[in-house]
Parts: structure tokens; sequence; C-alpha cells
């Protein structure tokens, strides 16, 4: 018979190390609750056009879709990014605006797979759609930074600058792209060909040749319009007042092609610079047009969950968290009183499991010794007794209708 393994760049997780994804999407949901956003849930495959908006010339979409045709002849894809499906419904629905959104969801992305490279990555993330308010920029950047410190997370850096508009991208594009052009030999090899698509990606590559050729470069915060500039004041002046500390830096492009105005990415500096990218975003102002719909200007952003726990990892903190149970029920007299004595304890609130199997009292102890209970309730022809399990105490004999009271009281 052949095996099976997961599929490659896939992984499973098995408790109880899930039980880490479990907490870190419950304080997400609990800290993005608190500050209004509520959670959407959109398909996990789209028509292929949605993400095509995202933008044709980020890999993302060249390179590394997961696309294929349904049986009705329809071309999809499997979701590599959340912020077109969010767009995609917004503009489907026209919920009242502002609409703020989170989401936790798998994301595919067809890459070479190494360590914090997934072809499966899951991302908790926020999109709020309908204000422009600069304001709304620094809630939004302040959520993860809030995340991170609750997480015990120190070695977080928050990298921030402003990609322009309408209004002043397009002439510093153009400046730069003149620019690119007189050193078009000295780029790396998969930029030479390549200035023309995205010229800002050059500025973001990690070789050393785009390093040296673009050192004097143009940068777009140089050459942003008042209103842009205005923008980006109050946005740091906001996350000043919150006291979030960040980094400007120019060459931060990011490698999605819908951004204007505000972006950023917090770098995990525990982890290697080719998995640190811990979460990223900034405003999308155009993509709702994009998609079909009124213009309608949105922020969000989206951290990749197995990235934050590598940073945990790296920095010691966020453990898995030791699960567990009140008590654990074994029976020597056939396992019916197992089966109502647990149901019970359970319905009365209680974290209660038991043996299987009708074992042996020996066997059913040490499934008991191995679970993690505190207590263990045994079920004998004479007697039902309670037992402490994880330390040293007297075996109390309980009368059959008063089980669940007693487990209670001894618990506390
Ligand atoms: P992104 O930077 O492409 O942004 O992905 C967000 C995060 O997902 C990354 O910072 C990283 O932590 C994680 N990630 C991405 N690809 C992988 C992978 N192959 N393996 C493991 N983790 C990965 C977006 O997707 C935007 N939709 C974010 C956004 C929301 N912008 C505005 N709103």
């Amino acid at each position: 018979m052949p095996t099976f393994q997961a599929p490659k760049g896939t992984f499973d997780v098995l408790p109880p190390a899930s039980a880490r994804y479990e907490r870190l999407v419950s304080r997400f949901a609990g800290l993005v609750g608190r500050a209004g956003y509520g959670l959407l849930v959109s398909p996990m495959f789209e028509d292929v056009e949605v993400f095509r908006r995202v933008g044709e010339s980020t890999d993302v979409v060249r390179k590394e879709m997961f696309d294929f045709e349904d049986k009705g002849g329809r071309h999809v894809a499997l979701r590599p990014e959340g912020t077109a499906s969010v767009v995609r419904a917004y503009v489907e629905h026209r919920p009242q605006a502002p609409f703020k959104a989170w989401y936790v969801a798998p994301h595919f992305r067809h890459e070479r797979p190494q360590a914090g490279r997934y072809r499966q990555h899951h991302q908790v993330g926020v999109e709020a759609l309908g204000s422009a308010d600069a304001d709304l920029d620094v809630e939004v950047i302040a959520l993860p930074a809030q995340l991170f410190r609750e997480l015990g997370l120190q070695r977080i850096r928050l990298r921030l600058t402003s990609l322009g508009d309408d209004t002043c991208r397009p002439a510093y594009r153009e400046e730069l792209l003149a620019y690119l052009r007189e050193r078009q030999d000295q780029l790396c090899d998969e930029h030479q060909g390549r200035i023309e698509d995205n010229p800002l990606r050059v500025l973001d590559c990690k070789r050393e040749a785009c390093r040296t050729a673009t050192k004097d470069s143009p940068r777009m915060l140089d050459r942003l319009c008042d209103e842009c500039a205005a923008h980006f004041d109050r946005v740091k002046a906001g996350l000043d007042a919150l006291g979030v500390t960040y980094d400007i830096d120019p060459t931060l492009v990011r490698g999605l092609d819908y951004y204007t105005r505000t972006t950023f990415e917090f770098e995990a500096q525990a982890l290697d610079s080719s998995q640190n990218g811990a979460g990223g975003g900034g405003r999308y102002d155009r993509l709702a047009e994009a998609m079909g719909g009124p213009p309608t200007p949105g922020i969000g952003f989206g951290l990749g969950i197995e990235r934050i726990l590598l940073a945990c990892d790296a920095e010691g903190v966020f453990g898995v968290p030791e699960t567990t149970l009140d008590v654990f029920v074994i029976d020597t007299t056939g396992g019916e009183t197992a089966r109502d004595l647990t149901a019970a304890l359970r319905a009365a609130g209680l974290r209660a499991d038991r043996a299987w199997d009708n074992r042996s009292w020996k066997a059913q102890m040490k499934a008991a010794m191995h679970s993690t209970a505190a207590l263990a309730v045994v079920v004998e022809p004479e007697r039902i007794t309670i037992r402490t399990l994880r330390e040293k105490g007297e075996a109390e004999t309980v009368d059959g209708e008063n089980v669940v009271d007693q487990v209670r009281k001894r618990l506390a």
C-alpha cells in the first residue's frame, strides 16, 4: 500500500502544538473585536480575475497562484492573499461604510518551500473600507503592534513609508524609470529586464547589484504631493502619540501592487531576513474601483501566523500552553457509568475525559496518569472514589448521586 504525506510546502499542526494557533487567533479576535472589526468569512477560491486586480506585475499573481479550471469551465484560483476577496465582497454587498472586517484564513502561494515559506500559510488580518482618515491608518497599524506586545515579542521592527497617490506617483515613477534606465546593466539579472513593469520593486530588491545601483535613486518620500505629505505627517504624529515606534524606510515597497500612501511591514528581527516578514499592509485607495466598485479608500494588514509563531520560538515567548483536564473517569464495571458520568461532568462545565475499551484497572489508571487531569473518578462494583492524580492524597469514597458536586468541591 502506498503511504501519503502532506503535499509539498504544506504541513499538519497536531494537538497539543495546535493550541498555540487557537490561542493566537483568539487573542487576535479579542483585540480587533474590541476595536469594532467583525469577522468576515469569504470563499477560499475566487474568479481568477479578482486576484489579477491586485496587480499583474506582482509575483504572487504572475507566478505563484494555484489556479485551475473548475468542472464548469470557470477559471478560478485559491486565495493567494486576503485583501482582494474582502474588497470583492465589499463591492458586491455594499455594506455601510466604514466597513471594518477581520479574517483568519489559509492562503496559497506556489513558492519554493523553505523555512518560513510555505505553499499553504495562514493569515489573520483586518481591512477597513470607506474612510481616508489618517487616524484610521494609525488605528490599523497599532493593532499588530499591540498583538506583538501581548504575545511578549520584543524584537519586532515596524518599517513605514508612503507610496504617494495618483497625483504624485506617476511623475515619480517616470523619474525613477529614467534613473534606472541609465543604470539598467548594473541591476541584478531579474530586474534588468523588468524595470518597466514596476520600477519601484527594484528599490526593494535585496541583491547587492540593485542595492548599489539604487543607493542614490530619487525617493518617493521626497516627492509626495502636499496632501500625501500632510496625510503621512498625521500618521506619524498619531503613532508617536500612541507610543508605537517605527522606522521610516523609503525603500519599502512590498510585494503587492495595490498600495497607495501609507505602507508598512513588521519585521521579526529574531528571524533570518528571508523569512522575517511577520506581517504588513497599507492603504489601497484605488482597489475598490479596480474591482468595479465606487471609489472607496481602504487600508488593512495581513499577519503570517506561522511567521509569528517562529518569531515567538526564537524569542522564547508564547509557548505551547499546557492543556489540562479537570477529571478522568475510570470504570471497571462495564463502562455505562463512565459514559453517563462523563457526559454529566461535561454538562456541568468541567473538562472531563475517560478510558475506553473496558480495559483493566491498571491500564485505565495509566491512561488517567497520562492525561493531564487533576482528579480521577474511579468506578468499581462496590464503590465510587475520587482520587488526586498529580499529588498524594486520600481516595475519598463518594455517594453515586453526588459525584459531580463532589468533584467540583474537590477541584475548588
Ligand atoms: P503579504 O505581505 O503578501 O501581504 O502577506 C502577509 C504576511 O503573510 C507576510 O508578512 C508573511 O508573514 C505571511 N506570508 C506570506 N507568504 C507566506 C508564505 N509563503 N509562507 C508563510 N508565510 C507567508 C498580504 O497578503 C496583504 N493581503 C496584506 C494586506 C492586507 N495589505 C492590506 N491589507
